[in-house]
Parts: structure tokens; sequence; C-alpha cells
């Protein structure tokens, strides 16, 4: 099939080099010109594992091209569109910025083509779809909805390997496209409403931060009960019903997605006339474990009596270098703040805005080393060894 990617950002990308794997051809749209410039020169923007061997492959490479103006697309040739433009979160009325989303449906809404299936992959929810194709005066029934399940870090065989497939859609000979495209995939394919198809996406993006923060919150009573931890959550996730996957605590949990689509889920309802306790207090859950693990930096730093504390690991996670929503980044600032000289420290990604090194050796003698995420088994072990010689104390928020 010919598909048109609108946004080529962790989504798109990976979505449109996966697609040309496996044999589609693929034509990517991005406003951000450095990022087609540097697409066509055969870069990535980003890191993401196993993805430059896709996307690098020479007859992969042949089967796409990059574009700045809608204008320059083959549009009459087109099956589908797949929009993959950002979310985010409006700071000022607190719910989702659909400024990115207006735009490409505005672009797209001035085509001939009307067999084209325009797919929105961007997670957003179905009324603000209404309002942007209000506004835009787009027909809502037309789009069909194929939201993403995919994990930074792992996306690539996320892309290959999905759990399922959700089509979300009004229009049968659209959804049917998206089935056909589909269809040599092992997963099973859930075809539904548009808002049903949103609300699997945003109940995801629920569950699993309420998961991480029950590790956390987990966390907390086993410290103050004086127990173990790994035993204790090792114990409570051999139940089967529980599971050991996706149990495990962390700083606090951040990325691009989680934060902003909790706030979103609870835009959904009005407070009045439905009250969803657990749901609408899972931030506030992580904003607390953010604090906690700043004051056991603090204590740790304080009864080991050391002068600096290094933050090891800048983006939310490992495998990634998405630095939005870090917590590191976030218990950076807390911690500069309260004057406590605090340094990021991390191989491979730059964050020249803060104080930071690349380095093992640059760590000075007598610091706490916060292990932020789990790192390579090799960094890990020099990690150890420099602590060791050096007086410094390592502390693992996640383990
Ligand atoms: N990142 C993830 O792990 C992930 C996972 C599942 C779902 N999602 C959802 O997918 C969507 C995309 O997320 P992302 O992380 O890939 O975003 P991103 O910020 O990495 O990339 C978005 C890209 O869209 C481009 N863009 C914006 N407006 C445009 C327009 N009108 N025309 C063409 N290009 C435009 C931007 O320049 C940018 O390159 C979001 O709704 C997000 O919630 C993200």
């Amino acid at each position: 099939m010919n598909i048109v990617i609108v946004g080529t950002g962790y989504v798109g990308l990976v979505t449109g080099v996966g697609f040309a794997e496996q044999g589609h051809h693929i034509s990517f749209i991005d406003l951000d010109s450095k990022k087609i410039n540097k697409l066509a020169n055969k870069e990535l923007p980003f890191f993401e594992p196993g993805l430059d061997e896709y996307f690098s492959k020479e007859e992969n490479f042949n089967r796409m091209s990059f574009h700045e103006n809608y204008i320059d697309l083959k549009w009459d040739e087109t099956d589908i569109v797949f929009i993959c433009v950002q979310t985010p979160n409006n700071l000022e009325t607190n719910s989702v910025d659909t400024k990115f989303l207006e735009s490409a449906i505005t672009e797209i809404s001035k085509l001939e083509n009307k067999d084209i299936t325009i797919t929105v992959k961007s997670t957003i929810p179905p009324y603000e779809i209404e309002n942007v194709c209000k506004n835009v005066g787009y027909d809502r029934n037309l789009l069909t909805f194929n939201p993403e399940f995919l994990r930074e870090g792992s996306a690539v065989y996320d892309f290959f390997n999905p759990d399922r497939v959700v089509i979300g859609g009004l229009n049968q000979e659209k959804v049917k496209k998206l089935e056909q495209l589909y269809s040599s995939y092992d997963a099973e394919i859930i075809i539904t409403d548009p808002i049903s198809s949103q609300l699997i996406k945003y109940l995801a993006n629920t569950y699993l931060p309420m998961r991480l923060s029950f590790a956390n919150e987990a966390t907390r009573l086993v410290e103050y009960s004086n127990a173990n931890l790994q035993d204790v959550l090792k114990g409570v996730g051999l139940d089967t019903r529980i599971g050991l996957h996706y149990f495990r605590p962390s700083p606090s949990w951040g990325g691009s997605c989680f934060p902003k689509d909790l706030i979103e889920v609870n835009n959904f309802y009005n407070k009045n006339e439905l009250n969803l306790p657990l749901i609408s207090n899972i931030i506030e859950s992580n904003d607390e474990h953010l604090k906690w693990t700043v004051n056991q930096l603090i204590s740790l730093k304080q009864s080991n009596n050391l002068e600096k504390i290094y933050l090891v690991g800048a983006a939310f996670k490992e495998d990634t270098d998405d630095l939005r929503n870090s917590p590191t980044i976030d218990i950076y600032k807390i911690l500069s703040k309260m004057e406590i000289e605090v340094i990021i420290l991390d191989q491979q990604i730059q964050v020249p805005e803060y104080s930071h090194v690349s380095s093992i050796n640059d760590i000075a003698p007598n610091s706490l080393v916060s292990i932020m995420y789990p790192q390579k088994d090799e960094f890990s072990s020099e990690l150890n060894k420099f602590c060791s010689k050096n007086s410094c104390v390592i502390y693992y928020p996640w383990s």
C-alpha cells in the first residue's frame, strides 16, 4: 500500500519504518524541516533500539520519501494516512493541546481524494476530535482511529509484535482497509467505535502508571516497616493474578505519555456526576513518591556525610533518549533549588542546560550516586568498582 505518515516522532517514524520493512511505500511528512533533512540524509533524529537497522536497510530506504510540504505528496495514489502528531498537555487549560492535530487535519481536509483512509494514531479524546473536525469543517465520521501502544525503548519490537491491534471507526470501508493492512499480524484485531478505541488507549495508560504507583507505595510501606523490599515484591508478584511484570519501584514514573494521558482521562467526566477516587489520585501518588525519593537522597547524603549527588541516567527510563517528564530532571531541579550540588551522569544523552558529566571518571569522590534506572551490565560493574574505590555510596531507587 501507499502510506503517508504525518509526524516523524517516536510513533510516526517507528510505524513508517516498520511498514516499509513489510514492503509498503511510505511518504513521511513533518513541519520540522530539520528532521526531514536529517531523515533524507539517512540520519535518525532520536535513538530507539533496532530502528536504525530497518531504517538504513537499502530496500526499505528506497521505499521511503521525506517531505515538509503537504502539496509535495502524491495524494491521489495514497491509500492510508496515519496522523502521528504530538498531543501534549496545554498547561494553561490543563487539557490536551489540539493545535498540531488541527493543523494536520486542516491540510488533509483540502484533499480531493475522498477514498483515502485517514487514521489518527495520536492519543486524543474523541470529544476533542469532534471539536477539531468542527473547527476545520471535516466530517469526523470519515476518520478512523488506530491508537498506538508502543513502548519507547522497545518500540520496534512492539511494532512487529503488538499485544493487540485496535481499530476504531464508523466507516466500514475504511475500517476494512486498516484490517487488511494488519492482516498478517499474529495479534487479535479489536474493531470498535471511535470512543471505545480511545478509551482502550487511555485506560491502558491509566492502569500502567497505577500499577507503578502501587509498587512505589508498597516500597514506601516496606521501608517504613523495615522489611525486605525484593522479597516482598517477589512474594506478592509471584501470585499469578498479580504478576511480576511491570512491578518494580522507580524514583517516580514519567515519560511523554503517562502524565498527560492521566490528566486527560480525568477530564473525560464531570466530577459532580462521577466519582473515581482511584483514577483521580494516581498523579498525586506519583508526586508524593517523587518527594519521597528526594528525601531518601537527602537523608542518605547527610547520614553518610557525602558532598555531591550524581543522578545516573537522564531519560525517564532505560534505552531511550526521550527527556520528556524525566524524573531525573525533576529531581535535579528540586535538589538544585535546595542548593544541593547535583550532577547528571549520562554517557549517551547530552543535557547541556544542566550540570552534567558523561564519564564515570568525572564523579567526585565521597559522593552519592543514584542510579535512576537499570544500566547496561558493563557500565554498572564499572560504576560499582569506581564507587567502592572512591568512597561513594550507590543508591538504586528501582530495586
Ligand atoms: N512516544 C510514545 O511512546 C507514544 C506511544 C503511544 C502513543 N503515543 C502518542 O502518539 C502521538 C505522537 O507521539 P510522539 O511521541 O511520536 O510525538 P513526537 O513529539 O515525538 O512527534 C510528533 C511529530 O509531529 C510533527 N508535527 C506536528 N504537527 C504537524 C503537522 N501539522 N504536520 C506534520 N507534522 C507535524 C512534529 O514536528 C513532530 O516531529 C501522541 O499523541 C502520543 O500521545 C506516543
